[in-house]
């Protein structure tokens, strides 16, 4: 198995692409352990691949130096966990964006930080970051999180760059629209959230909704030793929609 003796930590591990994220990685043979801010929901998950579960906000440094203290060291993080709150940016509050930044940005930083000091002192590390075709194409309705997950996309390729020579890498996945609860939530802005899901699929060359499991597969390549020369990359998942 290619990813057997090597511990993974899956942030928001307890829904949609993380879950999927969670059970690839130990189908895979890797320790898994999710962290969450729904931690009922990652022991649930958990459960189900004998894996481990703690509660985790990416937005609280203490938080991830807590999980990287009682459950690290760890070999490989995704850098999973992530929200959107659909709106036109003319609708969007200061308040609002802020709490997008801290989750799909600096979550992404605090995490990182938290993880990768024992990563260069092993010599050893695999990050994965799940941004976003939003990241590099923009999404209507999304103008924040997009602006966050190009955020995600160049923080990964500058940790690329400073930790190749521990041997760690960094990449970004960037999902196209995936059928999981998050998507599901542009229907908030009612008909216009149907026609921009609709779009989205429309934009992809497939014409359908990505799976979690297609962007798991993914993931696992990236974590494993088969992706040892393969650094600061942004891999598309998504039927074709961001190909540049
Ligand atoms: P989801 O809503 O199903 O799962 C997100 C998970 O993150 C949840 O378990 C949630 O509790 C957790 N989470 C939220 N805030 C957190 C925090 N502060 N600390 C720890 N955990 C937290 O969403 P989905 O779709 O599975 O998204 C996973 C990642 O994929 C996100 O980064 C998202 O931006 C990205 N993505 C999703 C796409 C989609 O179409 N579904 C497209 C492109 C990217």
């Amino acid at each position: 198995m290619r990813l057997e003796g090597k511990k993974a930590l899956v942030t928001g591990g307890a829904s949609g692409i993380g879950a999927a994220i969670s059970r690839r990685l130990a189908a895979e043979g890797a320790a898994v352990v999710i962290g969450d801010v729904n931690e009922e929901g990652a022991k649930e998950v958990a459960a189900e691949i004998d894996a481990e579960a703690a509660l985790l906000d990416v937005t609280e440094p203490a938080s991830a130096v807590a999980i990287a203290e009682a459950h690290g060291p760890f070999s490989i993080l995704v850098n999973n966990a992530g929200t959107d709150d659909f709106a036109f940016f003319t609708d969007m509050t200061p308040e609002r964006w802020r709490r997008l930044i801290a989750i799909n940005l600096e979550g992404v930083l605090i995490c990182t930080h938290a993880v990768l000091p024992a990563m260069q002192q092993a010599g050893y590390g695999r990050i994965v970051n799940i941004a976003s075709e939003a990241g590099r194409v923009g999404s209507k309705g999304s103008a924040v999180y997009s602006a966050a997950k190009g955020g995600v996309i160049a923080f990964t390729k500058t940790i690329a760059r400073e930790n190749a020579r521990f041997a760690v890498t960094a990449n970004a996945i960037a999902p196209g629209p995936i059928e999981t609860p998050l998507l599901m939530a542009a229907k908030q802005l009612g008909e216009i959230g149907d026609k921009i899901i609709e779009t989205m699929k429309g934009q992809t060359q497939m014409r359908r909704l990505g799976q979690p499991e297609e962007v798991a597969a993914a993931v696992a390549f990236l974590a494993s030793d088969d992706a040892s020369y393969v650094t600061g990359e942004t891999v598309g998942v998504s039927g074709g929609l961001g190909m540049v």
